[in-house]
Parts: structure tokens; C-alpha cells; sequence
């Protein structure tokens, strides 16, 4: 048998190993967290704004307040409506143990349409809806 030179024979090993360690590196990326596109970038703005002290970065709670990435949270539970009256006046505490929540000041209907946006796109990337 004809004994391949130790430089191919380098190649041969270190060629597939450099593919795998490429492939498992790309999969671990593709794994982190989505980058937010930038239709939803105006509503994470007012979110981080408004929301965020409470509900959290990527709305996924705080010790102030619920994840609205959450299932009780789907638009079928909860619409677009409700996010409009939650930052309007306010919610009575109902479904958690945080306490109430106060009613936001300064945030406009437009405001709430893009946060609901910007959360709905959260809810999906949860695999909520
Ligand atoms: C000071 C803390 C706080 C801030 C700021 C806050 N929330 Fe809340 N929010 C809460 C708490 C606490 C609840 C849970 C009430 C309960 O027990 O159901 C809640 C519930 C909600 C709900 C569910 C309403 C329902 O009908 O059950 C929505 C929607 C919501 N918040 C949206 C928002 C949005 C949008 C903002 C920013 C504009 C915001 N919240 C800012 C504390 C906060």
C-alpha cells in the first residue's frame, strides 16, 4: 500500500475537522437569539421605553411584571385591544402576583400598535403563535 505523504495525510483529517467545527459553529449561532428586523425596531425602541422595567428585555418578565412572550398572551387571548387598554389605564392584577400595573403616560395608540407589533414578532420567534 502506498503510504500517502504526511502533508496529505494532514489534509485528509484536518480538511473534514475544519468542515465539522464550521458546521457546529454556524449551528451554534443560528441558535442565538434573532436579530430584531427593522420593522420591528421602532416598537422594541418604545418598548425599551415603556415596558421594558417590567416586562422585561424581550419581554420575558422581570420580578415587576409578566413575560408578554408567553401563551396567555397569544392574540387570541389577548388582542391587539387589550394592549391599548392595559397601557391606557392600566391593568388590575389578575393573572399574576406582581400587583397592578399603572397606566403608562406619554405612550401614544400609534406607540402601542408598534410595541404589539415588536411583541407579536417575540411571541413568534417563542413559537407561541
Ligand atoms: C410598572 C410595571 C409595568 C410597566 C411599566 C408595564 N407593565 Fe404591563 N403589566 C404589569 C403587570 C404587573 C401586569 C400583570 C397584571 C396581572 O396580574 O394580570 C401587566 C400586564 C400587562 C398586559 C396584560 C393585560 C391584560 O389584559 O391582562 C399587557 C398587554 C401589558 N401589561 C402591556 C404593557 C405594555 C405595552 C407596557 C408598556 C407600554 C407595559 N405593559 C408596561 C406591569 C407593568
Amino acid at each position: 500500500m502506498r503510504i500517502p505523504a504526511p502533508g496529505l495525510t494532514r489534509w485528509l483529517v484536518g480538511l473534514p475537522a475544519l468542515l465539522l467545527l464550521g458546521l457546529l459553529s454556524w449551528e451554534a449561532c443560528a441558535k442565538q437569539e434573532a436579530a430584531v428586523p427593522v420593522e420591528f425596531q421602532k416598537g422594541e425602541a418604545k418598548f425599551r421605553a415603556n415596558c421594558v422595567r417590567c416586562h422585561g428585555e424581550r419581554a420575558v418578565g422581570t420580578t415587576q411584571g409578566p413575560p408578554l412572550a408567553h401563551k396567555i398572551y397569544e392574540p387570541n387571548h389577548h388582542g391587539d385591544a387589550a394592549f391599548q387598554r392595559a397601557a391606557a389605564n392600566g391593568v388590575r392584577a389578575h393573572h399574576w402576583q406582581f400587583g397592578d400595573m399603572p397606566k403608562i403616560e406619554g405612550v401614544t395608540s400609534e406607540d402601542v400598535e408598534q410595541i404589539v407589533a415588536y411583541v407579536r414578532w417575540l411571541q413568534r420567534q417563542a413559537g407561541i403563535m
